[in-house]
């Protein structure tokens, strides 16, 4: 049986994402700094992923009950609203350190369960990291540097037959998406006319599913569907980047 690593399973996309894996027949260790029971997960592990002593002590746990790791789903993350200048400092901090240093800390601690037998790392970016809004900067640059990370990171891992891609969902039904509605992008006068409103924007008309992005993550996770895909973006977005927003 194989396994997988996801971080921030207890959220909307992370837990669809331990589902999806659980169902495909894998071995599920989930990880997030709120409590949670999801019967996908076999495996629970409550820690901050951004400290590097809690990132270690993950994967040494991991070391000790399973001895390798097939995949590692960097999806955990944090979103702040509000204009650049805005933003304090600590508030900064808060977005690099869970969607940037966390990646970089987690790939650093997984390595050595993953370098002899290979595998694949999916991180979960965003589209803001292609085109992006007002009140959203410092999420939105977390979510650029991740993408230029899984460029470095495929080309440094590939030796060890470690594939690095990352998933850029658009707009999906979750906690995340109903706080970030608080942006004003969008109108409506309760959260479900906002979300409605916000997916007649989509070439697809709705926006997705947490088990649309789930989908994807296990295509790139899986050495027998992606052996040829590595340092690649997957835009799952129901086509919101496919229109142009002056037309
Ligand atoms: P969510 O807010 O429902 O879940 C995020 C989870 O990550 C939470 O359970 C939270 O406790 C955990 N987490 C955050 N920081 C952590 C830390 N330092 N240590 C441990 N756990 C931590 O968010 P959602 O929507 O499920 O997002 C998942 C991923 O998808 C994120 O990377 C997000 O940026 C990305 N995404 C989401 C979109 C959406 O519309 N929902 C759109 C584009 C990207």
């Amino acid at each position: 049986m194989k396994t997988v690593l996801i971080t921030g399973v207890a959220g909307g996309i992370g837990s669809a994402i331990a589902d999806v894996f659980h169902q495909a027949g894998w071995h599920v260790i989930g990880v997030d700094r709120r409590q949670a029971e999801l019967p996908s997960v076999t495996d629970f592990i409550l820690a901050d992923i951004s400290d590097p002593i809690a990132s270690q002590h993950i994967f040494d746990t991991v070391k000790e009950k399973v001895g390798t790791l097939d995949a590692l789903v960097n999806n955990a993350a944090v979103q702040v609203c509000k204009p650049l200048v805005e933003t304090t400092i600590e508030e900064w901090d808060s977005v690099m350190d869970a969607n940037l240093r966390a990646v970089f800390l987690a790939v650093k601690y997984a390595f050595p369960l993953m370098k002899d037998n290979g595998g694949a790392i999916v991180n979960i970016g965003s589209v803001h990291a292609v085109a992006t809004s007002a009140n959203i900067a410092a999420y939105a640059a977390s979510k650029g540097a991740l993408l230029a990370l899984t460029r470095a990171l495929a080309i440094e891992l590939t030796t060890q037959n470690i594939r690095v891609n990352t998933v850029l969902p658009g707009a999906v039904d979750t906690p995340m998406l109903h706080a970030g509605l608080s942006r004003g992008h969008v109108e409506g006068d309760n959260t479900y006319e906002l979300v409605r409103a916000l997916g007649k924007k989509h070439v697809i008309g709705r926006v997705g599913q947490p088990h649309e992005i789930g989908q994807a993550v296990l295509f790139l996770a899986d050495e027998e569907r992606s052996s040829f895909v590595t340092g690649q973006a997957l835009v799952v977005d129901g086509g919101a980047t496919a229109r142009l927003s002056t037309e």
